[in-house]
């Protein structure tokens, strides 16, 4: 569901998307610099988050499969909408990883498309997997906030249906997901206080189709400290606490979307319709692959610590690598084959 669940009632699910066109493919590494060193920085943990419980692995956790489809066509069509005004750098360092997810998009170990893997492992009763192959297949930008500045979750719906009534994106319904993100000055129903993302599906009576989709908010000005954890971190756990993390890429609301991005496409891809892969007995509050590790960064996470992540030349953040030389800070997911959280940086 959503990647902040703390007070989170009723929810839907979150998720993200892009698209890319030219993204990435400048040359190299620009962005890596020098040998990464391993920390396990302890950090309190994030205030609105009830799903330390899950941490680590647990017998508890119930992950079950509800004969609903995965997200298994090939590849994965992500059409990217750009509510308000987003800056080149940010539209880049979020398709850079959205590019980084395919096998193609060679990276060294640990990367994003290992990260991925685990997503793939999770199949639907015809035994099609999700698909390892994501591409961002196109973009629409709602420069002129053509809704607001205040979207609800419905309104988030208008902002698709006008996107493909306009047809500046097609109607996908083999192959697509649609990603909306909204720039730093959107404010969105529940954002910072519930969620920092959902992902859920269209309705006919809104959109004309059944498509799904995500939402992901742009925190850095709104709520760092909540939805960008832990390259902020609450104000009163400041003075001879742990220090915030610094982020990969420079930029706290954006690198803070990119794990929130992350999880929800996880959970996406893996409970589209919200019928497929989840925990819990609850269908409108499903425990998904991302909320049952959010938080959880590297080994030996859990009670306070995020676990063992790197840490560039200049002292910043990262746990895998993506295309374009990007270095990235994300979540861990649940594996359906260990039963616990998991990520390519794991040290065991
Ligand atoms: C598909 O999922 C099953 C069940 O988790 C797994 O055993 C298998 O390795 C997966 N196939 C691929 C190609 O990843």
């Amino acid at each position: 569901m959503s990647s902040l669940r703390p007070l989170l009632a009723f929810s839907f699910l979150l998720i993200l998307y892009t698209d890319i066109v030219a993204a990435a493919s400048s040359s190299s590494s620009k962005f890596r610099s020098g040998s990464a060193t391993v920390h396990n920085p302890k950090l309190p943990p994030p205030s609105l988050s009830s799903s330390k419980r899950f941490e680590g692995s647990s017998n508890l956790v119930n992950l079950r499969y509800h004969m609903g489809p995965v997200l298994s066509s090939s590849p994965i069509n992500i059409y990217l909408i750009w509510y308000g005004k987003w800056a080149l750098p940010e539209q880049n360092l979020i398709k850079d990883f959205l590019l980084s997810f395919s096998v193609a998009a060679a990276a060294p170990s640990p990367s994003v498309a290992e990260w991925w893997r685990t997503v793939t492992l999770y199949n639907d009763q015809t035994g099609a997997n999700v698909s390892r192959s994501i591409i961002i297949a196109g973009e629409y930008s709602d420069l002129r906030y053509s809704l607001g500045t205040q979207l609800t979750r419905l309104s988030i719906q208008q902002v698709i249906a006008s996107a493909v009534r306009s047809a500046p994106l097609p109607v996908d319904h083999r192959n697509g997901i649609y990603l909306i993100l909204t720039s730093g000055d959107v404010i969105v129903q529940d954002f910072c206080r519930a969620v920092c993302g959902f992902h859920y599906f269209t309705f006919p009576s809104m959109v004309g189709y059944t498509l799904p989709y995500a939402w992901v908010g742009n925190s850095g000005q709104q709520c760092p400290e909540v939805c960008a954890y832990p390259f902020a971190i609450p104000g009163y756990m400041g003075g001879g606490g742990p220090a915030a993390l610094s982020p990969p890429n420079g930029d706290i609301g954006v690198d803070g979307m990119i794990s929130v991005i992350g999880h929800e496409l996880a959970e996406l891809s893996s409970n589209p319709l919200v019928n497929a892969w989840y925990a819990g007995e609850d269908p409108t509050a499903p425990t998904e692959i991302g909320d049952l590790c959010e938080g959880l960064y590297g080994s030996g996470g859990g009670g306070g610590y995020i676990g063992a992540v790197m840490k560039d030349g200049e002292g910043r953040s990262f746990n895998l690598n993506g295309g374009n030389g990007r270095r990235f800070l994300v979540q861990w997911l649940w594996s359906p084959v260990l039963k616990a959280c998991t990520g390519p940086n794991a040290l065991d």
